[in-house]
């Protein structure tokens, strides 16, 4: 039990490594290439690998994550927070992964209907403030992930 539980976590990282890395890879990409024909010649392309990749490490950081947060009874804690701080520090990150995971969903789709084709207003706007909104997210998630595993 204790050897899958630290396999777990290894996964749990090097997935939170990946899935974060390519955020941050994807942030500097969007600023550093402004061009308009390299950023049609390059999206298209690099676009759907960079979805497949996103998606894989999300789903294997929840799957890996519930096994941990199972490991440790945290989902007690979720349903019955007590305000303790590792009570609030798993409610925060819960509630920060809801709602990360919906405006992954929602990117994704968008990004998927719409590769290389032309977007309406209302699709650009709603793919570009859902990946800012992963951006920051994301940030904050490791934030309390760091705090949960100070106290664990
Ligand atoms: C976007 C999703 C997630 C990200 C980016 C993420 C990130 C991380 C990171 C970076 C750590 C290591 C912190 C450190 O070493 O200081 C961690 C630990 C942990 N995560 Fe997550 N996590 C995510 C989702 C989840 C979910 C859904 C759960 C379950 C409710 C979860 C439960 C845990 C637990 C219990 C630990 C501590 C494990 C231990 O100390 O053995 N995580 N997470």
């Amino acid at each position: 039990m204790h050897f899958t539980k630290e396999v777990m976590f290894h996964i749990h990282l090097i997935m939170a490594i990946s899935w974060i890395g390519g955020s941050v890879f994807m942030f500097v990409l969007g600023i550093a290439l402004r061009d308009k024909k390299a950023q049609q010649e390059v999206y298209p392309h690099v676009g759907p690998i960079f979805g497949w990749f996103e998606l894989f490490s999300l789903i294997a950081l929840l799957i890996s994550g519930f096994y941990l947060g199972a490991y440790y009874n945290l989902f007690d804690l979720l349903l019955h927070p007590n305000h303790t701080r590792i009570s609030d520090a798993i409610v925060k990150k819960a509630v920060l992964v809801a709602i990360l995971s919906i405006a992954t969903i929602i990117h994704f789709i968008i990004a998927y209907k719409t590769n290389g084709k032309e977007r309406t207003p209302m699709q650009n706007f709603l793919s570009r403030s859902s990946s800012m909104l992963i951006f920051f997210l994301n940030l904050f998630v490791m934030h309390y992930a760091i705090i949960l595993r100070d106290i664990l």
